[in-house]
């Protein structure tokens, strides 16, 4: 997505040659319009693909998974919840996360009211890096006995394991900008 790569290379700041921030217009503070534009851009690549239902984790999922509902036809939007809830532990599906960026393990779930057996499910998330999360959203997902229509990445990191992870175990992922490596602290993508 050309609008996207070059919002990148104009905002985005590599640290440690390892983490691009892009928190001017997507994990901190949210430019809508492009948000708006990667929504239709989901759609377009999904359009082959009959979904039911999105899945997406918070918090940076959120905005992105609505603006694909919205191009897709207002389908429901769940997102997975990264703080353990006391109550209704019966009532939820979860799934233990490491998050390499913050070495630690964290439970995701989501509440077994809003994923229904049978349902088709896309996965939204801004990132793909280890992959970690995208393969806790399948496995939820594949608890509630959802089928998993594909995953849809914001910025894939394509020098870290996610895409070949997801892709070996047969999902299918489009992502709107692949980042190869970093080079003199810039992006190189991917075409
Ligand atoms: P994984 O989800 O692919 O396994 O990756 P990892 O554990 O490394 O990522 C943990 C968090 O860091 C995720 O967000 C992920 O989106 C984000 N992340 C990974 N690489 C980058 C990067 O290069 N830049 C930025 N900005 N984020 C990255 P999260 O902690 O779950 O937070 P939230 O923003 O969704 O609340
Ligand atoms: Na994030
Ligand atoms: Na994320």
């Amino acid at each position: 997505m050309e609008e996207l790569k070059n919002r990148i290379l104009q905002d985005g700041l590599i640290i440690d040659n390892r983490i691009l921030k892009v928190d001017n217009f997507l994990n901190q503070q949210i430019d809508p319009a492009l948000v708006l534009n990667m929504g239709r851009e989901f759609a377009k690549r999904f359009a082959d693909c009959p979904i039911d239902r999105i899945v997406t984790i918070e918090s940076s999922g959120i905005a992105i998974a609505l603006a694909a509902s919205l191009a897709m036809g207002n389908l429901p939007v769940v997102f997975a919840r990264k703080k353990k809830s006391l109550l209704m532990q019966d009532a939820v599906y979860t799934a233990s996360i490491y998050s390499y960026t913050k070495e630690e393990t964290y439970v995701a779930s989501i509440s077994k009211s809003y994923l229904h057996a049978g349902e088709r499910v896309l996965i939204i998330d801004d990132f793909l890096a280890s992959g970690a999360a995208a393969v806790g959203l399948v496995d939820i997902i594949t608890q509630a006995g959802c089928s998993l229509a594909g995953i849809g990445i914001v910025i894939e990191k394509s020098f870290q394991p996610g895409r070949s992870r997801l892709e070996a175990l047969g999902y299918r992922v489009e992502s709107l900008a692949r980042i190869a490596e970093f080079r003199d602290n810039k992006p190189v993508f991917k075409e």
